[in-house]
């Protein structure tokens, strides 16, 4: 599956805050991603940024008049509901949040609201005060039923020049729960536990051993989890990458910190991937002080880390193990000679030192390899396709 916002038809509506603004960044999201968007605004939401800004990026004429003479206008609501994959309301005030709770259909947004059998996205921004009103709380609550969910404002500095929660999330993260509700919700239950990245092995204070992981396709695994219903934990070795949305990281450095830290989170998950590129051998005695190169050679003697997946084979109960086989050659007969060594039920075999293939590209080319023997080729694919295909296997599996 490539992007989930891919071809999707998106209606955004804008409601009369100073956060209307940012509407237009997350349409430019929507676009970018290959959705088909539709914007209505509110009489408010004209006064704070124009309708030509929302037509120029969705390439659509917006809709803010209930009785305009615009095409098909009799039964817009009604068109436009039906075609909707998913329809987002941001910023939404707490005028707009009143009247969706009480069934109140007086203007073009709330009107096509009541139309709506898509999964509607409600990202309430305004000032702390009105937002913390009682009132306007009773009314988020109302809202959050089956097929409306409400992502909750961020606390930070308002235009208002107030502290506190209020502030719209950043457009990414809305984007990502348009995602979310986009995707099919079949991990629901499940507790997921996911590994990624390199691990760094200290030499001493300015040097360690490590391997090119960029941990992107851990982090990809983490993410297209959570979109599907999972719960998540991502522990992950160094790298440049922001925790997925939803999803809890937990971050480490060393073989043995990840090794603690998934011993930790295993007993509870239900799936563990282990797609982390672990050092296999780490500085015997790594010292305090940095050691002049002349002396390198005698201060490198190696001693073997500790291997999780070996470890969590050795004690696996109902729980799926997934394993990563990298190799640069012979990929069958390693990958299955590690599926079974570490008692998994699955392991993702790919050929490293392609360039499209491998440690930090977004796409990956792999082979699955099956306790019973069986594998299969996959073609190259974006990580995140894969992660998709990954958990469409797993459930094929669990279901046997
Ligand atoms: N793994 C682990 N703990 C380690 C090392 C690896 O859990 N200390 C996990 C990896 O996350 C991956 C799988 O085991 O899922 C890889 O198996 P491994 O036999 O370690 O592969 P390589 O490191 O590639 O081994 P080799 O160098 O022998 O090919």
């Amino acid at each position: 599956m490539s992007d989930p916002l891919k071809d999707k038809s998106i209606v955004l509506g804008v409601c009369g805050g100073i956060a209307a603004y940012k509407a237009a960044d997350f349409l430019r999201v929507l676009v970018k991603a290959g959705a088909r968007t539709r914007v209505i605004m509110t009489e408010a939401a004209q006064a704070f940024v124009g309708v030509a800004t929302f037509e120029a990026l969705s390439g659509e004429s917006v809709w803010t008049d209930m009785f305009g003479g615009q095409d098909g206008a009799p039964f817009r609501h009604i068109a436009w509901a039906e075609e909707a994959d998913a329809v987002v309301i941001a910023p939404a005030t707490a005028n707009t949040i009143g009247k969706m709770a009480h069934g109140i259909a007086d203007d073009p947004l709330t009107t096509f609201i009541l139309a709506v059998r898509a999964p509607i996205l409600v990202c309430p921004s305004m000032n702390t005060n009105m937002y913390e009103n009682p009132i306007v709380q009773e009314n988020i609550t109302r809202l959050e039923r089956p097929g409306i969910t409400v992502l909750r404002p961020e606390a930070g500095s308002l235009a208002c020049g107030r502290e506190g929660p209020g502030r719209l999330p950043d457009v990414g993260t809305i984007a990502e729960e348009v995602r979310s509700l986009l995707c099919p919700n079949d991990l629901a239950g499940e507790q997921i536990l996911v590994t990624a990245g390199p691990t760094h092995e200290p030499v001493d204070p300015a040097r360690f051993i490590s391997n090119p992981s960029s941990g992107k396709m851990g982090h990809l695994i983490a993410r297209v989890a959570r979109r599907r219903g999972a719960e998540v934990v991502l522990i992950t070795g160094p790298t440049a990458l922001p925790d997925p949305l939803g999803v809890r990281g937990i971050r480490v450095k060393t073989a043995q910190e990840m090794f603690d830290a998934v011993i930790g989170a295993a007993e509870k998950a239900t799936i563990t991937i282990m797609a982390a590129a672990v050092a296999d051998w780490r500085p015997a005695n790594p010292l305090e002080h940095k050691i002049k190169k002349e002396e390198m050679a005698e201060c490198l003697p190696l001693e073997r880390t500790a291997d999780i997946l070996k470890t969590l084979g050795e004690n696996k109960k109902s729980q799926i193990l997934v394993g990563f086989a990298a190799e640069t050659r012979d990929l069958q007969q390693n990958a299955s000679a590690k599926l079974n060594a570490k008692n998994l039920d699955l392991i993702v075999g790919n050929l490293i030192g392609q360039a499209d293939s491998g440690f930090g590209s977004d796409t990956n080319q792999v082979s699955l390899f099956y306790r019973d023997g069986r594998n299969e080729a996959l073609p190259l694919m974006e990580k995140s396709a894969l992660a998709d295909v990954l958990f469409d296997r797993i459930l094929e599996m669990k279901q046997k």
